[in-house]
């Protein structure tokens, strides 16, 4: 059976390991931070509800002890800091990337077989970055953000349409950021009919606009970046590779010349499963939809090239 690790045992760490250990998706869980005590204080609270919630992943929180990972199938990366009230997720690049790059290389070395799934924002060019560092092949380092906007999508439709978000189907791609990501309205379907035939433009606008601050909503409601959703998007991509599901999820993936990009992670549709990046699905888009994509794509080239401006790459 597998073993994932869960590197940063904050709200979205902690959240993600939850639901993975309840799901029993790996038989073995390492949860880590480098806060003394916090891993180990998460884990023995998580592991206080197996009897009550009956399940018996086995569960250990550790302090920065990578030995404790080694050979771990998924590692995800949730380690930096999350936004405040008003920040922008590419304002945490200075702190967050010098956390990633260091967590990659202690992760690789007890892990060298690991798939990567990257958390910490700003998220797609901390996936550069692990792409970049980790020596590993691309379809094994793959940023989470597309699964949790994409849920964010669905559910904003469904309030839009007065319908279960499970009879709504819709994906979000672009990079994971307020001002780029793509919504595809033109995909968006309540039981395969387009949403569109549902609700007017201007309702579809507002989805979509919501959508777009689905985050930085919660941010100001909460004080801190959300964890729930976050944190369960995370783990439904650890479940899709480790239980070979072969599920459709936006995911942050490098591209090579698909949808006319390369030498970039960003959102696409990407089938998952356990070899991590199995295909990049190119679906078609509108061309509204594709120059957006394209936009989206020279935001995150900007902010990837801050890397090489603060030396980490
Ligand atoms: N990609 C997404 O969709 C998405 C969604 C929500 C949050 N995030 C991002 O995820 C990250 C975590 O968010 P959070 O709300 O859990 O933050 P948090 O502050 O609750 O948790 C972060 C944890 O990382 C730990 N940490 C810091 N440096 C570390 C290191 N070198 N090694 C190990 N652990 C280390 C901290 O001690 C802390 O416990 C943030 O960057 C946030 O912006 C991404």
């Amino acid at each position: 059976m597998a073993k994932v690790t869960v590197v940063g045992a904050g709200n979205v760490g902690a959240t993600c390991a939850n639901v993975l250990a309840q799901k029993e998706v790996a038989s073995e869980l390492v949860l880590i931070d480098i806060k003394e005590g916090l891993s180990e204080g998460k884990i023995l609270d998580m592991f206080q509800t197996a009897s009550l919630l009956d399940f018996d992943t086995a569960i250990r929180g550790v302090t920065n002890d990578y030995a404790a990972t080694a050979g771990s199938d998924v590692v995800v990366i949730t380690s930096g800091l999350p936004r405040k009230p008003g920040m922008t997720r590419e304002e945490l690049i200075g702190v967050n990337a010098g956390i990633v790059k260091e967590v990659v290389a202690n992760v690789v070395k007890y892990s060298p077989e690991a798939i990567l799934l990257i958390v910490a924002n700003p998220m797609d060019t901390m996936t550069y970055l692990a792409a970049k560092t980790s020596g590993l092949k691309k379809n094994r380092v793959i940023g989470m953000g597309g699964a949790l906007d994409s849920a964010r999508f669905r559910c904003y439709l469904s309030k839009a349409l007065n319908v279960n978000t499970n009879e709504i189907e819709g994906m979000v791609i672009g990079g994971h950021s307020d001002t780029t990501m793509v919504p595809v309205v033109s995909k968006a379907t309540y039981k395969g009919v387009p949403v569109t035939n549902f609700v007017g433009e201007d309702a579809i606008k507002q989805v979509v606009a919501d959508t777009m601050v689905g985050g930085a909503t919660l941010t100001k409601l909460l004080g801190t970046s959300a964890w729930y959703a976050p944190g369960a998007a995370a783990a439904y991509v650890v479940e899709s590779i480790l239980r070979n599901q072969m599920k459709v999820v936006p995911s942050c993936v490098m591209l090579e010349g698909e949808y006319g990009q390369r030498d970039i992670c960003i959102g696409v549709p990407a089938v998952i499963g356990r070899g991590g990046v199995e295909k990049v699905l190119e679906i078609p888009l509108t061309a509204e939809e594709k120059a957006l994509f394209d936009k989206s794509a020279d935001a995150v080239r900007a902010t990837n090239a801050v890397l090489k401006e603060i030396n980490v790459l």
